[in-house]
């Protein structure tokens, strides 16, 4: 679990941000998906991955995200575009406080498969041998 912050290559037009798989994300990336309109109090995730590795970015507006590996759970904010978050599988992750404006990229080193996922925390506490 890290925060990266990655270089802004702005000028006077604007910015931009680069980001390339096995090289800025620890992994190949497979899948792209993104979280926004969500509605106020609503958290979202609350699962996690057997194999698959995640990086969150706050593209816009912002939103918490609490990793939990079974032993300790830390609070990240998210809430700067260049600023981003790799969750690593078997951590149970859980988006929350999102700003009614965020739209939040997820990068993911797996294709979608539902039976990657762990959805029950008491299942989770059991993988990871917490
Ligand atoms: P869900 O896992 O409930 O989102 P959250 O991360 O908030 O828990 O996903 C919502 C729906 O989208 C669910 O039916 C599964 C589907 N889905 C895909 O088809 N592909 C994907 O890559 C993802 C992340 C979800």
């Amino acid at each position: 679990m890290s925060i990266i912050k990655h270089r802004i290559l702005g000028d006077h037009r604007g910015q931009l941000v680069a980001i390339e798989g096995q090289k800025d994300v620890p992994f190949e990336v497979k899948r792209v998906f993104y979280i926004y309109g969500t509605q106020l109090g609503v958290p979202r995730g609350q699962h996690s991955h057997h194999k698959t590795q995640q990086y969150l970015i706050a593209l816009n507006g912002s939103c918490k995200v609490t990793l939990d590996d079974g032993k300790k759970k830390i609070t990240y904010d998210l809430n700067q575009p260049n600023i981003g978050l790799l969750q690593d599988a078997l951590v149970w992750g859980t988006m929350h406080d999102f700003t009614p404006d965020c739209v939040l990229l997820v990068l993911a080193s797996e294709h979608y498969d539902e039976a990657d996922y762990i959805r029950n925390y008491d299942d989770f506490l059991k993988v990871v041998g917490a």
